[in-house]
Order: C-alpha cells, then sequence, then structure tokens
C-alpha cells in the first residue's frame, strides 16, 4: 500500500517534470541549428576517431620499440656473475715443488652486458664491486673503432686504449657465452688476469673516438692509456697513483689496474 502510494506520487512528479520540459523546447525550432548541432557532433566524431588512432599507432609503435629494446637477441640487457680464484703467484711458484693445490678464496664479480651485434659493440657496467675495492664502472669495447674505452664511475674519469682483442671476445661469442651462462650450462669457475695500464696523455677530441665512446666519455676528462708489461713492480705500484677495475669479457676475469704517474 505504500509502496503504491510512493510510485504514484514519483510518477506525478515525472509528469510534471515532462511538462514542464516540453514547455522549455520552443515551437520553432531552427532547422539551421540541428543542422549545426549535428555537423558539431559529426567534426566530434572525427576528432575522437583521430585521437584513438594516434593514441593506438603510438602504443603499437612503443611496443615495437620496447620489444625490440628488451627482447630481440641483438640488444638483449644480460645481467651476469662469475666466480672466480685469485691465484697467488708467490704462494703457487713455491707450491710447484710440493705440487700441492691450496684452497683460495673463490670472489664473485657481477656486471650488466649489452651486446651490440650489428654494431660490433659491447657495452658493459660494474656495479660497484660487494668483494673488493675495485671502482664502479661503465666499458665500451668497439669492434669497429678497435677501442676500449673505461670510465671510472668513482673518479669520473675515463681512459681510452685500443681494443685488445685477445682478451675481449668478439660480440658474437660473447653473446653466447653469456647465453650458456644465463641457462646455467656454462658455470664458470673463472681466473684472474691481471693488467697494468699508465695514464699517457689526454685526449682532447672525444668526438673522434666513434658514437658509443664519444657518448661515454663526452664532457669528462678523458686519458690515454699504454699498456705495461711489468706487473710484478709492487714498490713501483705503491708508489704510483694506482686503482683497478674488475671486469670480464671472456672465459676470465681482468683485473685493469690504472695508474697515473
Ligand atoms: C692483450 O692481452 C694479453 C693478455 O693480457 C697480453 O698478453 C697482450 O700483450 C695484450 N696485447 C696488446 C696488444 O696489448
Amino acid at each position: 500500500m505504500v509502496k503504491l502510494a510512493f510510485n504514484s506520487a514519483l510518477g506525478q512528479k515525472d509528469l510534471k517534470k515532462e511538462e514542464k520540459d516540453e514547455a522549455l523546447i520552443p515551437q520553432d525550432v531552427d532547422v539551421e541549428d540541428i543542422l549545426r548541432v549535428r555537423q558539431q557532433s559529426r567534426a566530434w566524431c572525427w576528432c575522437m576517431c583521430l585521437g584513438l588512432a594516434l593514441i593506438l599507432s603510438g602504443v603499437v609503435v612503443g611496443g615495437a620499440y620496447l620489444y625490440r629494446y628488451y627482447f630481440t637477441e641483438e640488444e638483449k640487457m644480460y645481467f651476469c656473475g662469475v666466480n672466480y680464484r685469485e691465484e697467488n703467484y708467490r704462494m703457487r711458484d713455491s707450491q710447484e715443488d710440493t705440487g700441492m693445490d691450496l684452497p683460495t678464496a673463490s670472489k664473485r664479480i657481477e656486471e650488466r652486458v649489452r651486446v651490440l651485434k650489428d654494431e660490433g659493440v659491447e657495452l658493459i657496467n660494474i656495479p660497484v664491486p660487494k668483494f673488493s675495492d675495485s671502482d664502479p664502472a661503465d666499458i665500451v669495447h668497439d669492434f669497429n673503432r678497435k677501442l676500449t674505452a673505461y670510465l671510472d664511475l668513482r673518479l669520473n674519469k675515463c681512459y681510452v686504449i685500443p681494443l685488445n682483442t685477445s682478451v675481449v671476445m668478439p660480440p658474437k661469442s660473447f653473446a653466447e657465452l653469456l647465453d650458456n651462462i644465463e641457462a646455467g650450462t656454462y658455470l664458470p669457475q673463472s681466473y684472474l688476469v691481471r693488467e697494468q695500464m699508465m695514464v699517457t696523455g689526454k685526449v682532447e677530441h672525444v668526438d673522434q673516438l666513434g658514437y658509443f665512446i664519444y657518448g661515454l666519455c663526452r664532457g669528462k676528462d678523458t686519458y690515454k692509456l699504454e699498456r705495461r708489461e711489468t706487473v710484478f713492480g709492487i714498490q713501483k705500484r705503491e708508489a704510483l697513483n694506482c686503482h683497478k677495475i674488475l671486469h670480464f669479457e671472456n672465459k676470465f676475469v681482468v683485473e685493469t689496474l690504472i695508474c697515473e704517474p
């Protein structure tokens, strides 16, 4: 009973409202106005469609770009670690007589790698190392330019040296090695190779060292390096101002000691 009364009351209200609305509509409706409204709504529809098309194409292009960036084989980003043993040369020499193998502590190095096979470039990032006093760094190996550049991220200085192909694996092989490390089919128990570099002078025109090294060293103090064959001059080493970068781009880990006179 109550419900019914309520409904009828509502119905009455609606009726009154309709009457009011009808009264509001002018009797002589302008045809031009209606046409204009239609045109406007059509224009608005076109705008919507165009906007939607734009957004869709943006999504497609962006998706393709992201896909290429993250998933294509050529530009895959690796994050890999390698365990290695730091050989103590003196200890090994004395051990050779007895033929015994003293266990040395195994260390671990991790790095981020991008291998650009088409460009012949390897891009390496060494985060702040957990288990050693070496510096974080960004490294570029450019096989077309036959150059290597180290950016020491602690000192914010760049160092350039001719690429040593017996240390740095070519991009294709290196990518294969990293694939195997990631897949777990190759569990590297690696070893350490030490090399010492001397700063021989400043590079003034970084823009002539190719796109990738320019990208790395632009706006930073950049120096030329020269390999030094005497690694065992420990006293000499202490007299110099040296810092090291640990990295790998082969089956072994390399400790690059960079010294300034
Ligand atoms: C390249 O590195 C290897 C191993 O460290 C070294 O024996 C060789 O002298 C280097 N070659 C050049 C050209 O520096």
